[in-house]
């Protein structure tokens, strides 16, 4: 009886958690999922906030700038992996998947953080790593113990191909074999990260329940959903047929590869429904780290009945060069998916966007240029901690200065992470106020002056840009839930579009050239005849009125108006 009764509460509480909920700050019907008209935010734990002086941000850290991610217009934090670790890929070796790195902090600091984070109307997203753990966890350590160790299946072991061959002609991504040999019980174990990252056995159901069964864990403690970790690679031909070599070399100096028996394998679809059937009586959203090649494989990851990620993010838009024609054909094939898009344009595996998109000239205004795109595109943006202030890539400039195991072992090829994953830059005081103690990473110089206490008192300031563009996603009708028209399509300079909704539309106008444009418009087809625009924001500042028939535009010039019926 009383197991009845516990299952029935059980029951009334995933319920609860299961009904979409609108958060104020994120607008939209309230039929729709919170996550449609969130703003996410990505926070790299060690980099964001210091709260004990040793150099290393922490959630306590994290706790004390709710009250900036609020103001900044963020709904949702995915911070990246805080759990215990060795730190050999800083994170995303997990040794223990439910509990927090005392380097971070403790259950009770998340406790505390997901309350205030309540509090300040922002929800927190974890990072999964699904596909291997660390060669510390419990589970590797049983499983290596020995060949009839229950636990054994649990990660992929197979024998040499002959004395001193591994398996096959796997490559690791981040160098070397993908196969290590163990002395203990003379196999080789299957790591497509590091050695000291083997890949779990997801055709093991043993293995798939439990990782369904952690991400339980977290939701009933109140996580909002998951950002889930190198997917693609969750499962390997069984028969562990040779890749085919491609020419030439990658920046590791190991033959360049065709991933064909492990990456994207099909059986990856079945684990992300598993996933997502776990996730739904709780209202969790799922994120995908989803590298795809094109549009088909990223509307894969949806589902073909949306029973698989709701966020696959859209990452070939970081591979796009800042170009008004080239991002126009991405965003209507985006769009042609039919799904609601996941916009990205940095992370803490990639160049920071200030840098990748950046002439060398105008990063500034390029960087307003990026954020006036994909956070008034139809979609969901995920931010990277930073970028609102136009941080920079602070590279290592010699080897011996690299944190990143990838870039000690591919110098000078491969540089490694450390760059985009420097401290946040608080104030123009010693170490950028993020810390009272030695920075683990250093701060570039340019933190005197991109940083958040300056910007925030300069109006035209990338930070100031980016706060309003994100008050204005989060209110206006047209923005939150508008169609996207592409318009002027043969504009080879001039990125523009209408967000519409029933009776008024935002037209957003982006000059990605470095000289003065005109555009004009006649928008009548679109059932808006009057000719004029209320302005809503532009750079640099324009009357509050423009004629649709002449908006000009300064290099790299905004102009962002409301059209009304
Ligand atoms: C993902 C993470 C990256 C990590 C890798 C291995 O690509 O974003 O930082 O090194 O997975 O877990």
């Amino acid at each position: 009886m009383r197991r009845i009764a516990a299952r029935l509460l059980a029951f009334v509480f995933a319920l609860v958690l299961a009904i979409p909920t609108v958060h104020a700050q994120a607008g939209g019907t309230s039929s729709d999922p919170w996550w449609k008209h969130a703003v996410f935010y990505e926070i790299y734990p060690r980099s964001f906030m210091d709260s004990t002086g040793d150099g290393i941000g922490d959630l306590n850290g994290i706790a004390s700038k709710l009250d900036y991610l609020h103001a900044l217009g963020v709904d949702a934090i995915w911070i990246s992996p805080c759990f215990p670790s060795p730190q050999v890929d800083f994170g995303y070796d997990v040794s223990d998947y439910e509990n927090i790195d005392p380097k971070y902090g403790t259950l009770a600091d998340f406790d505390r953080l997901e309350k205030l984070g309540a509090e300040h109307g922002v929800k927190i997203i974890l990072d999964f790593v699904v596909n291997h753990t660390s060669d510390v966890h419990p589970w590797f350590i049983e499983s290596r113990s020995s060949r009839n160790n229950p636990k054994r299946d649990w990660y992929i072991w197979r024998d040499g191909k002959a004395k001193n061959q591994p398996p096959n002609n796997w490559i690791s991504t981040f160098g070397g074999s993908a196969w290590q040999w163990d002395t203990k019980t003379n196999q080789y174990y299957y790591h497509f990260f590091y050695p000291q990252q083997p890949d779990l056995n997801w055709r093991n159901p043993v293995v798939a329940d439990a990782m369904y069964g952690t991400s339980q864990w977290w939701y009933k403690r109140g996580v909002a959903g998951f950002r889930l970790d190198a997917v693609s690679t969750l499962f390997e031909d069984p028969n562990l047929k040779d890749n085919k070599i491609l020419p030439g070399k990658n920046k590791q100096g190991d033959p360049n590869m065709d991933n064909e028996n492990n990456d994207k394998l099909p059986e990856v679809h079945d684990a992300l429904k598993g996933l997502r059937k776990a996730a739904d009586p709780y209202g969790a959203v799922l994120i995908g780290e989803t590298w795809t090649d094109n549009i088909a494989e990223l509307k894969k990851y949806y589902g073909s009945n949306h029973d698989e990620l709701q966020m696959p993010m859209d990452l070939m838009l970081t591979k796009l060069k800042f170009s008004a024609p080239v991002f126009r054909e991405h965003i209507a094939a985006v769009n042609g998916t039919g799904e609601w898009p996941t916009w990205v344009i940095s992370n803490h595996d990639i160049v920071r966007a200030w840098n990748r998109y950046g002439d060398g000239k105008h990063n500034d205004q390029i960087a307003k240029d990026m954020a006036a795109m994909y956070l008034t595109l139809r979609g969901t943006p995920i931010m990277y901690y930073g970028e609102e202030i136009g941080m920079q890539n602070n590279d290592p400039k010699r080897k011996e200065d690299v944190k990143d195991p990838i870039g000690r072992t591919g110098w000078p090829k491969e540089i490694g992470r450390d760059g985009e994953r420097t401290p946040m830059q608080w104030d123009e005081t010693p170490n950028a106020g993020f810390t009272t103690g030695i920075p683990w990473n250093p701060i570039p110089v340019t933190y005197k002056t991109y940083n958040v206490a300056d910007e925030l008192k300069d109006p035209n300031s990338i930070l100031n840009w980016y706060k309003a563009v994100l008050a204005l996603r989060h209110t206006n009708e047209a923005l939150l839930d508008g169609d996207y028209i592409a318009l002027n399509t043969s504009d080879p300079n001039v990125l523009s579009y209408l967000r519409k909704a029933q009776n008024k539309a935002v037209l957003v106008v982006i000059n990605m050239s470095a000289k003065p444009q005109k555009a004009k418009f006649d928008l009548s087809q679109q059932g808006f005849s009057s000719g004029t625009a209320t302005t809503l924001m532009s750079t640099p500042k324009a009357a509050s009125t423009q004629k649709l028939s002449e908006i000009a535009l300064q290099p790299f010039g905004v102009y962002i108006g409301e059209v009304t019926k």
